[in-house]
């Protein structure tokens, strides 16, 4: 199985609708595919959005059959900030039946207008209703906690935590489609913004953005091989695991990948990682075997993680300096990794890489993807 296109719109705060978004990353994967949409065997998608305010629309499949203008069947795939991730994951499912040929993945989010309250709320519905939103714990809350768990356990501090926001805006800084391109952000300035949840500060949190992301995948022979996919699910509640300091969907579905591709570890050359938060990239990095348990933070101080370094991690600025728009992350992610791979990124591409990875979470680890690509 093949990734033929990729697409992806800016992540900004532009007041376009979900599927105006969906649309435009859509087209720009089938140009990139040297497609059309009469060539799509069926379509995957997923968005939050969808189910809101004045763009709520029950019958969500047939609206975007008229945007495309097709009648193929379109499945619609909830997972929170897995969405992309997930719908991807079962897009390749569908390649294995040998009944399609030809795929269209797509996320898209219009998550940010003025009215803070419903992206709060739309965020907050990804996590446990009754004893974590009531008792206050919104995601940066949560997050803070399990990343104090953590550093009571391994010593890690919040300098080492500065860095790998620090990395991340430097990558976005030359990433036209993210958020914070060509605004370049000072360490300084991460090590005293705002604290949000203690001792997270606002740099320590993703930006919630408007966006949309897409990928065209086949059955027919590309460069960009599809080497193994993993897809795990876990616990809602992060506070009833057995280990709160990691994410043990992450370790599944790494495993079943890297099983899949018959890959080593050290055959990685890239890899977009879910930041949602600091923390959360801090222990994805031992969670999916870059570093042991407890030894993340060693590597993030030598620069393991940077452009110039050994695996170069988000080098299109994550969730934190690209942005967030929730259900179009999974596929930005594949964006970018794609176009590592074709060596088309510019000012931050990386050199010559063959393998790279994408990781991509729901909730605080509650879905969790893994996908592993070749160029060939
Ligand atoms: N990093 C850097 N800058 C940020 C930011 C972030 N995470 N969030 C907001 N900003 C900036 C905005 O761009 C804006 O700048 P401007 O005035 O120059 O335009 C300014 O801060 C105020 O933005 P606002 O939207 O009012 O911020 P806020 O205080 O409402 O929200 C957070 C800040 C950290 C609470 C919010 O970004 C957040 O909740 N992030 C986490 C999202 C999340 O949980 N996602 C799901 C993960 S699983």
């Amino acid at each position: 199985m093949f990734v033929k296109g990729v697409g992806m719109t800016r992540f900004d705060f532009s007041q376009k609708y979900w599927w105006e978004l969906a649309y435009e990353a859509a087209m720009e994967a089938l140009e990139d595919a040297k497609m059309n949409i009469s060539q799509i065997d069926i379509i995957i998608f997923s968005s939050m959005s969808s189910t809101d305010g004045s763009e709520h629309q029950t019958h969500k499949v047939s609206l975007l059959a008229e945007i495309f203008k097709t009648n193929v069947p379109i499945i619609e795939v909830p997972a929170v900030c897995a969405g992309g991730g997930v719908a991807f994951w079962v897009g390749v499912n569908f390649l294995r039946t040998k009944r399609y040929r030809n795929i269209l993945v797509v996320g898209a989010e219009h998550l940010v207008e003025n009215v803070s309250e419903v992206v709060v709320d739309h965020i907050l519905s990804a996590s446990e209703r009754f004893l974590e939103q009531m008792e206050g714990a919104l995601f940066p809350v949560q997050n803070a906690l399990l990343w104090q768990r953590y550093q009571q356990k391994y010593g890690a501090t919040m300098d080492d935590l500065a860095l790998i926001s620090y990395k991340n805006h430097q990558n976005a800084v030359l990433n036209e489609k993210a958020y914070f391109y060509q605004r370049p952000v000072s360490l300084e300035q991460i090590k005293k913004s705002p604290v949000v949840a203690s001792p997270f500060r606002l740099f320590d949190c993703s930006l919630s953005v408007n966006g949309g992301a897409a990928a065209i995948i086949s059955r027919e022979r590309t460069d960009i091989k599809i080497l193994g996919t993993g897809f795990a699910t876990d616990t809602i509640l992060p506070f009833s695991r057995k280990d709160e300091t990691h994410f043990l969907a992450t370790k599944i579905a790494a495993k079943e990948a890297y099983r899949e591709a018959k890959i080593r570890l050290s055959d990685i050359d890239v890899a977009e990682i879910h930041d949602a938060f600091s923390s959360v990239e801090l222990f994805s990095y031992e969670d999916l075997g870059f570093a042991k348990e407890g030894e993340g933070a060693k590597l993030v101080r030598e620069g393991y993680f940077n452009l110039d370094g050994k695996v170069p991690v988000n080098p299109s600025g994550g969730l934190k300096a690209k942005g967030h728009p929730i259900s179009a992350t999974g596929l930005a992610q594949v964006y970018e990794i794609v176009n590592q791979l074709r060596k088309r990124c510019g000012k931050r591409q990386i050199k010559n890489p063959k393998i790279g990875l994408c990781h991509n979470i729901g909730g605080a680890g509650g879905s969790v993807t893994v996908l592993i690509f070749k160029k060939i």
